[in-house]
């Protein structure tokens, strides 16, 4: 790895990582098991890709205020990790292990997993509000819509809906397994793209920009997860293998093999890599940042 990328990457998930732990909620009151439960999920690692695109997004738009970044950065990575705690409970991928750790409802039991990810979901708006009353609650408002809208049933759990519809089904089209991964995934890249944008200031074209790239990049990402579970190891995943196909997940590798789908993700990741190209070479950054961990990505082992 370029060792110019590699401490780029090195403090930037840093910096998200120092973000996320000054607005976690205090482990304290009656309700301090719900609120163990959810620094547990929160602060077992993971790669902090959301927050590290909204910060970067944000800087390519020239960014400056960072108490106004802060709060979504850290309010993605909430929303992220709650949907993953509940993407891992029995009723649904029923999954025990987790960023290299047993899974929220595997120590906390599915009850307290549960709330843990209701906590999570409305912490995340709490903690993004705080970004209100410092003179952009203008730009604020139009980020707390992207959050909110890319999160819910026209976003991630709209495609989680599809996820589970589909499990050990006969017959799945490309179209609906597009769907999953749009919703699902990608959705919560775009989101984290837009909101860099916004609060930076950015014209609505430049926007949606972010957005398409969001797509690509958040399919590429998705298809690249499905790939892993595959061929991947547990110890570098920190999560378990072969448990798609146990589960009867039928998705884009089950239909076109781990070749095409590889394929695909190249495919995807060129795409989002022009776009990041462009808007670096119109931002005068010298470093392409983006361009670069896109095509990181696309081989990634964890
Ligand atoms: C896992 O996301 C779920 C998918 C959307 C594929 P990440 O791979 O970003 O998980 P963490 O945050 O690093 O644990
Ligand atoms: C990831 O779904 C999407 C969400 C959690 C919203 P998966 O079920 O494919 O992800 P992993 O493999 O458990 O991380
Ligand atoms: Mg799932
Ligand atoms: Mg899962």
């Amino acid at each position: 790895m370029d060792k110019q990328f590699e401490q780029y990457l090195l403090t930037s998930k840093d910096h998200a990582e120092k973000i996320l732990l000054r607005y976690i909620p205090t482990e304290q009151g009656l309700q301090k098991t719900l609120i163990e439960a959810m620094n547990y999920s929160l602060l077992a690692g993971g790669k902090r890709v959301r927050p590290v695109l909204m910060y970067e997004a944000w800087k390519i738009f020239g960014g400056t205020e960072e108490n106004l970044i802060a709060p979504f950065m850290a309010a993605i990575e909430m929303i992220h990790t709650f949907s993953l705690v509940h993407d891992d409970l029995p009723a649904m991928d029923n999954d025990l292990y987790r960023r290299g750790r047993k899974t929220t409802h595997a120590v906390y039991g599915a009850g307290m997993a549960t709330l843990a990810g209701d906590g999570l979901l409305n912490f995340a708006f709490e903690t993004a509000l705080k970004a209100s009353g410092r003179g952009h609650d203008d730009l604020v408002i139009e980020a707390l819509k992207v959050l909110a809208l890319k999160a819910g049933i026209y976003g991630m759990a709209g495609g989680q809906c599809a996820d589970i519809e589909n499990e050990n089904a006969e017959d799945i089209s490309d179209e609906v397994i597009e769907f999953v991964n749009e919703h699902k995934t990608a959705c919560m890249i775009e989101s984290s793209l837009m909101i860099g944008g916004i609060l930076a200031g950015a014209d609505a074209e430049s926007v949606k920009k972010l957005e398409t790239a969001g797509s690509y990049l958040g399919i590429a990402f998705q298809l690249r997860d499905d790939i892993l579970n595959k061929t991947g190891t547990e110890k570098e995943l920190g999560k378990p293998v072969g448990s798609d196909e146990k589960k009867g997940k039928v998705n884009y590798v089950a239909v076109h093999g781990l070749e095409e789908t590889q394929k695909k993700v190249a495919e995807l990741s060129s795409k989002a890599i022009s776009i990041f190209d462009e808007l670096y070479r119109n931002s005068g950054i010298e470093f392409a940042f983006l361009s670069e961990l896109i095509k990181q990505m696309e081989a990634r082992k964890n």
